[in-house]
């Protein structure tokens, strides 16, 4: 629709955020705080999860099916709130879709950059984020100069969707991971996979409290402020119902639904939708 009134419509709309299970969560609060009237639709993969250890190829494969699916729930924009799935194609993504798509790697980046001061940044991430460079693809265009010191952690994911994050075994993995980038003596630690935010307090205190950390959930919600005001599409008014907040996971609900509460809180109720995988 044309005009003022198709505007009006599209600005009902919904931000359509997805991630391999509760990790884009961490934007999606973000997005609660900075952009209390909009509506938004999460899809949690937690059937494929991780996807840090599957190949780029088969992880474009499931977030195809999920875009296409995100697009029959009214939606005006995508995030791919999740570092594994941008990092195997962000671009092909944008391919699939015409509306406006984003990740949080270069949210992240240019959050680090704000902070470091000896140039010295490290990220974490899964193994499929690490090894496919995209990080360091998105330093060398906005930031040649910085040194990065790159280091998987695969185990973070598990621990938070088992809901693990403050056990002693959690303690004992963040120490074994972090080792190197402590003798590496970064000033600022990029949390570069969706799931690490919910386990700030263990890898800070490992870390040591000069060391700045980056949740890239922050700046993501910002790029989307901006991403929605350039087009038009920003939510700026109050709906009397309040915006819509709806979520959809391909595994059974119900583990979903319990961590979800945990880490937003507000009544939360998912929907298991099976796609043709
Ligand atoms: N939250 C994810 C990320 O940002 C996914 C982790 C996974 O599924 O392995 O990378």
């Amino acid at each position: 629709m044309e005009g003022k009134e198709g505007l009006q419509i599209e600005r009902y709309k919904s931000i359509a955020l997805l991630d391999s299970g509760v990790g884009g969560l961490t934007v999606v609060k973000e997005i609660y705080k900075q952009l209390p009237n909009e509506s938004i639709v999460y899809f949690g993969d937690t059937a494929h999860m991780p996807y840090g250890p599957r190949p780029y190829e088969q992880v474009r494969g499931f977030v195809y099916e999920i875009i296409d699916f995100l697009q029959t729930q009214e939606i005006k924009a995508v995030v791919v709130a999740c570092n594994s799935a941008a990092s195997a194609g962000l671009d092909y993504y944008k391919e699939r879709v015409n509306l406006p798509l984003f990740g949080v790697i270069e949210p992240g980046v240019r959050a680090a950059l704000k902070q470091t001061i000896t140039n010295k940044i490290g990220v974490i991430g899964t193994t499929g984020t690490i090894e496919s460079g995209s990080y360091q693809d998105v330093f060398k265009r906005l930031a040649p100069d910085v040194q990065l010191y790159s280091q998987p952690c695969p185990l973070f994911v598990l621990i938070v969707e088992n809901g693990l994050v403050n056990s002693p075994e959690a303690r004992l993995v963040a120490e074994e991971y972090l080792a190197p980038l402590k003798e590496a003596e970064i000033d600022t630690l990029i949390l570069g996979c969706t799931h690490y935010p919910l386990m700030t307090d263990v890898i800070q205190e490992v870390m040591g409290a000069n060391v700045k950390l980056i949740s890239s959930a922050e700046e993501t919600a910002r790029e989307a402020k901006e991403v929605l005001f350039k087009n038009d599409f920003l939510q700026d008014e109050h709906h009397k119902d309040g915006p819509s907040r709806r979520f959809f996971v391909s595994g059974p609900a119900k583990p979903f639904t319990d961590l979800a509460v945990n880490l937003i809180g507000g009544e939360i109720k998912a929907y298991q939708v099976l796609l043709p995988w």
